[in-house]
């Protein structure tokens, strides 16, 4: 029988009360959770063991007999969990992902993720997390893919590919979920949970594209986020869930709400209380609630009293229903416990370094780096340095600290025998403004040939209702940079962050930077590699660095304005009379654009990009347009160059960004090699959201720009014709 009928068939048999149960979520794996469970008034669990794994499957299997064997109609529980980059073994985070750039090895990785999460029972994760990010305040930009649309949709689309495979039902395979529908990356001030006003053209054009490329790569759940969302909260919103998911989209699986984001409409201001809290989510088009109660202690009083239609009801347990029949839960609804024996083979954890290897982004390189093979001693300096549990990053449930290679134990095995490693932490954590150990750091810095310094934010400043009202280096690790910088060694500072930090004070006391994120599990042997030159840095940046946190918001696809800054522009000398020729959108205390822009990374090499070349000068509307050029490593060095396309529409009926990215490829690239790169641009790229919400293409010119940052670019133009 095909899901639908299947569906169907179950629906007809349930009461209005089992149906019900199936909207309910509860977290822990409780004995009064069991008894629901057998009474049929709950559909999902989260958090249900925190056990070793293979009695995490037993647990979960346990819950899931309670489930089919004891309630009246057998229907198997859905299990989720957090699994945001990786599970036992731990990816770098999401915003590290994103710089790689590299979406075949992201999918890889999150496939690594689901073998190792349903071998501990897990079916279905909260992740991915797609949403857009232009305030590095907020602590939870470190979940996603950065400030960029595009990039975000295809991290997105790869991690669901990657958690769901081409068959969900397949025993190491999970549901994927993506979140937070939608707009929680705008949140005002970059303060979690806050307040978001987005216009339709904008949601449409940058909140929404990376929620639709999920629904196309077929993930079967979204989750509703928390915020305001033009008045209405997202999860009691109609048009958002509806309208666009629902309707527009036709997206067929279902959607939880966010962890008492139903029962929080109430302080939202939109519902008095919880009846019309659950009405309210039932209405917009929330499925499952997560963790309040308000479905399960008014849904039934509510349909009876035909305030919620029993279709909707019907709709929404469908649609779980839906899920968990994809997911093959009816037919095999139990985890193999055997199989728990999956986590941190050396498989995972060659991935998740080389994963960790692709993120990091060399920012800064006055030919420090790749330390020299001959060097009889090396200082590892700072408080990251030997840090296993915040190299994990946020959102680590299931990753432990033992599991953990740090820096300075893989700089010691690598260079074993040939090489002293001193280590001086410099500073107790990242936080601490006690310099007491700088006296040492500098001893042991002078005493070696070269110091590297691992500084940056522990685990604790990123992630949910972690945000950050300053991005500056915590504590005094800045002085801990400068207290080193005439030690007459070469310097190199590694940043492991949760966002981008302001590193204006420290980036002219090194001699080479390098951001590696939270890198994860094997952060350490990545970092090795990349210092001695056994890989080279490859990874470019998500998003931009503000070079202060007065310029935020500060992103690459911003609006040209009336009054464009010239490059150059920066300030006035005391005195200088007013002139309103020299009036432009730029400070006078800071030059206007970021320290380090979207898509900007180094390498060991160099790449020099030549010969943009358009396969003609114009195209008609549904054309494509191939758009070549020569990208050339000019050095003696083997690299990986991730090439960017960026277009403009530099005239239009609603002013549109300076530059927007619209295809990239990684291209490795042999010492001299030069290689064509090609992309096809078709004018469905070109489309933009006008004021009533179409999506339009409109004749005219256009700039098409490809480079190795959102800055350094060759630039052509073509023309759209009717
Ligand atoms: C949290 C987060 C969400 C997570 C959920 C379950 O509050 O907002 O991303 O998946 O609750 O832990």
């Amino acid at each position: 029988m095909r899901v639908e009928e299947r569906v169907r068939e179950l629906l007809n048999r349930m009461t209005l009360a089992e149906k019900i149960g199936q909207m309910c979520q509860v977290t822990g794996g409780t004995e009064e959770h069991k008894d629901l469970v057998r009474q049929g008034r709950v559909g999902s669990i989260l958090n249900v063991s925190e056990s070793e794994a293979p009695d995490r499957a037993r647990v979960s299997n346990d819950f899931q007999a309670a489930a089919v064997k004891e309630s009246r109609l057998g229907v198997p529980l859905i299990i989720g969990r957090d699994v945001i980059h990786g599970f036992r073994t731990v990816m770098p985070i999401p915003l590290g992902q994103a710089a790689s750039f590299d979406m075949p090895l992201v999918e890889e990785a999150a496939a690594v993720a689901a073998r190792e999460a349903s071998a501990c029972g897990i079916n279905w994760t909260f992740a991915p997390m797609v949403d857009v990010a232009r305030d590095p305040r907020w602590g939870r930009i470190a979940e996603g893919g950065g400030e960029d649309p595009l990039l975000t949709s295809r991290l997105g689309a790869a991690m669901v590919r990657g958690f769901q495979g081409p068959d969900p039902a397949h025993p190491e395979r999970i549901a994927a979920c993506a979140k937070h529908y939608v707009g929680y990356g705008a949140a005002e001030g970059g303060r979690d949970y806050n307040t978001t006003w987005i216009p339709e053209g904008l949601l449409r054009d940058v909140y929404l594209p990376s929620f639709k490329a999920c629904v196309d790569a077929g993930a079967l759940t979204l989750m509703s986020a928390f915020n305001d969302l033009n008045g209405i909260p997202a999860t009691g919103n109609p048009w958002a869930l509806r309208q666009v998911l629902k309707t527009e989209w036709g997206f067929g699986g279902f959607v939880v709400s966010d962890w008492a984001s139903v029962e929080e409409m109430i302080p939202h201001g939109l519902c008095s209380d919880k009846p019309e809290a659950a009405r309210a989510a039932v209405a917009a088009g929330v499925d499952m609630e997560m963790v309040s109660a308000c479905f399960s202690e008014h849904l039934v009083q509510l349909v009876e009293a035909g305030r919620v239609p029993m279709e909707l009801i019907d709709d929404a347990v469908g649609r779980i229903l839906g899920v968990k029949f994809q997911l093959g839960l009816f037919d095999s609804p139990y985890t193999e416990e055997a199989r728990s024996n999956v986590l941190l083979t050396d498989g995972h954890l060659d991935v998740a370094k080389r994963l960790a290897t692709e993120s990091c982004v060399l920012l800064k390189n006055d030919e420090a780096l790749p330390l020299p093979g001959d060097m009889g001693s090396l200082a590892v300096i700072g408080p990251l340095a030997d840090a296993p549990v915040d190299q994990l990053g946020c959102w680590t449930m299931d990753g432990r600290g033992e599991d953990t290679v740090t820096p300075l134990q893989a700089l010691r095995e690598a260079l074993r025998g040939r090489c002293d490693v001193r280590h001086a932490p410099g500073l107790p954590d990242c936080r601490s403004t006690d310099t007491a150990g700088f006296a040492e750091a500098r001893r042991v810095a002078g005493d070696c040939d070269a110091a590297v310094l691992f500084l940056g934010e522990d685990a604790g400043l990123s992630g949910e209702a972690h945000c950050r009202a300053f991005l500056d280096l915590p504590g005094a690790q800045e002085e801990l940079v400068a207290a080193l910088a005439d030690v007459g060694r070469p310097v190199i500072a590694i940043v492991m962050t949760g966002r981008p930090l302001t590193l204006t004070g420290i980036v002219e006391h090194v001699n080479a930077l390098l951001v590696a994120w939270h890198p994860g599990t094997m952060g350490g042997p990545a970092l090795a590699d990349l210092l001695l030159g056994v890989s080279s840095p490859s990874g470019k940046l998500p998003v931009s660095f503000p070079r202060t946190i007065g310029q935020v918001p500060v992103y690459y696809a911003h609006k040209n304005t009336g009054r464009p800054a010239p490059p150059g522009k920066e300030g006035v000398p005391v005195g200088t009379p007013l002139d309103p020729e020299s009036f432009f959108s730029t400070y006078l205390d800071m030059h206007h654009s970021p320290l380090f822009p979207f898509g900007y990374g180094l390498s060991y090499g160099a790449a020099s990009y030549s010969n943009l070349k358009l396969s003609g000068p114009a195209l008609s509307m549904g054309e494509t347009l191939e758009v070549a050029v020569t990208v050339t490593n000019d050095s003696a060095v083997a690299i990986e160059e991730v090439v960017q396309l960026y277009v403009r529409d530099p005239v239009a009926s609603l002013t549109r960004p300076v530059k927007e990215l619209k295809d990239f490829m990684r291209v490795p690239l042999a010492p001299g090699e030069s290689r064509k790169v090609s992309f096809a641009l078709g004018t469905e790229h070109l489309a933009f959201h006008n004021g009533d919400g179409q999506r339009i293409v409109e004749p005219g010119v256009f700039h098409v720009m490809v480079g190795g940052s959102s800055q350094d670019v060759l630039k052509a133009e073509f023309t759209v014709t009717d």
